[in-house]
This record gives C-alpha cells, structure tokens and sequence, in this order.
C-alpha cells in the first residue's frame, strides 16, 4: 500500500511549477488529489495523465482570492472524495520589479490578495472541512526564502511572503489541540514558469548572481519542493507544526 492511500489532498495552483509536481507526487503516493487553479485546460490535462497512470484526481477552477470560489473548491473536495485530508496552499504570483516608490498601488493590491488574503481563504476553508470531519489534516503553505529575507524590488511579494509566516505560525497554535498541523514550506528559487518570469523581469546577469548565491550553485527543481511538502503532510512529520522549512540550495546562509 502506498504512503497516501486512502488519503485526499488538495492542491492549489496545480496548474504548473510547485503545485503540478506537488500533486503528481501525491497521486503517485496513492492519494486522491484534487487539482484547483484558473487554467482548467491545464488541469484537465494532469487529472488525465494521473488517470492514465493508475491515480484518481479531479480539477476544479478556483481563484484562491475569492472567497466564494474557495469555498467551492473545498466543498467539491469532499463532495468527490468524502474527505481532505491534506491541503496545499500554493498559488501564488509577484515576478515584477519595481523600486517601492514606484510600484502601482494595484500591484500591490493583486499580489496581496492572491498570496496573502487567498493563502488566509483558503486555510480558513480547508480547517473548517478538517475540523468538522473530526480526522485531523495537515495544511502545508508555500513561503518563499522571501518570506525572511529582504528582497529588493519586490517589496510586495516580499510582505506578502513575511504575511503567510504569520499566518502559518498563529493558525497552527490554534488547530493543533484538534489534530491538524499547520507548516510553511520557503523555497528558494526554482525552474518554474514564475521563475522564467523573473529573469526575464530581472535580467539574465542579475538573475545568475542569484545561482552563485547558492552554496549548491543551482537553481531547484518543482520535485525537490513537492518532496518537502509531502513529507510535511506525512505521519513522518507528526511531531512538526507551526514551523517553516527552508528549500533553497543554501541561499539564506549566502552574504
Ligand atoms: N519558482 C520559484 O522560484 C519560487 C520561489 C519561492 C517561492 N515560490 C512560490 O511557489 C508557489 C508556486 O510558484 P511556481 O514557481 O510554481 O509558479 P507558477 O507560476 O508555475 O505557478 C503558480 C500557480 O499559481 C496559480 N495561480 C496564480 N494566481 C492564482 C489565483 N488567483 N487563483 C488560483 N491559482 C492561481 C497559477 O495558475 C499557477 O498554477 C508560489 O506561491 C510562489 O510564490 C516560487
């Protein structure tokens, strides 16, 4: 039997990077995954592969910063698949660059309500299923090395990142009694389309420095991240909640 049989998670922003690798990962482990995003094209195609490859999923369109739309993706969770056990909350944005005196006060109102307010959403929606189902869970955020390091030109990913710390730290303070663990996953930078977003934004010379910034001087793959997250969801993390677990090739440690 495999590690999550019999086991439902739901992944947000399932539709490339992270969140597709996280869910083909889980499905592969023998959960039953559901894949919510905006792109349902996108989804559709990865609910048929898992399908094909002997797994079970279903796609939902979801905007993580509506909360109606939140809503919906945690109901159609347990209405195809009974229960949720696991949730990761993923989707995410914020590639521009711009100095803060100049950044568009919409911007900053887009990527706070996609990474933050929809993180909050989603976590609110996903307790309350994990709660009235009496069984447990375990939610796992997707930070960013952003989320405690300065980074200039992008101060509102970067507050929005700092914000899901808060947000992990204090929702698993309160859950924990009932069973539910509540963890944040900070990746460094890894080859994902948001990653392509942002060398083309930053320029290709600066977006090396990155690289020679890690002491593995390499950029991450979406699989090394899934890794964390499903080990973070798994019986092998039951001692660990309310923590952040860096993924970054050792970016953090760099001066
Ligand atoms: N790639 C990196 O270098 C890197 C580094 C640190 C953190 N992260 C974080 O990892 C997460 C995944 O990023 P990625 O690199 O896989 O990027 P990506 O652009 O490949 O994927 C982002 C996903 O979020 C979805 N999404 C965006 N807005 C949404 C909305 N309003 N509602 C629903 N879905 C929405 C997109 O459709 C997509 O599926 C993000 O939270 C990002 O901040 C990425």
């Amino acid at each position: 039997m495999s590690a999550f049989s019999g086991k439902v998670a739901l992944v947000t922003g399932a539709s490339s990077g992270i969140g597709e690798a996280t869910a083909r990962l889980f499905a592969k482990r023998g959960a039953s995954v559901v894949l919510a995003a905006r792109r349902r094209d996108r989804l559709d195609a990865l609910v048929e592969e898992i399908e094909q490859t002997g797994g079970t999923a279903s796609a939902i369109d979801t905007d993580v910063a509506d909360a109606a739309s939140v809503e919906a993706m945690v109901a159609h969770a347990v209405d195809t698949f009974g229960r949720l056990d696991f949730a990761v909350n993923n989707a995410g944005l914020g590639t521009k660059v711009y100095p803060v005196t100049d950044m568009p006060d919409d911007y900053w109102d887009e990527v706070m309500a996609v990474n933050l307010r929809g993180n909050f959403l989603c976590l609110k929606h996903e307790a309350r299923a994990m709660l009235a189902a009496g069984n447990g869970g375990a939610i796992v955020n997707v930070g960013s090395v952003s989320t405690f390091l300065g980074t200039p030109g992008a101060t509102a990913y970067t507050a929005s990142k700092a914000g899901q710390l808060g947000l992990t730290t204090s929702a698993s303070g309160e859950l924990a009694s009932q069973g539910i663990r509540v963890n944040l996953v900070c990746p460094g930078v890894i080859d994902t389309p948001l990653h392509q977003a942002i060398k083309a934004n930053l320029g290709a010379e600066a977006f090396d420095g990155i690289r020679q910034r890690k002491h593995l001087q390499r950029f991450g793959q979406p699989e090394e991240i899934a890794t964390c997250i499903a080990f973070l969801c798994s019986d092998e993390a039951s001692f660990i909640t309310g923590s952040t677990l860096t993924a970054d090739g050792g970016f953090h440690l760099s001066i």
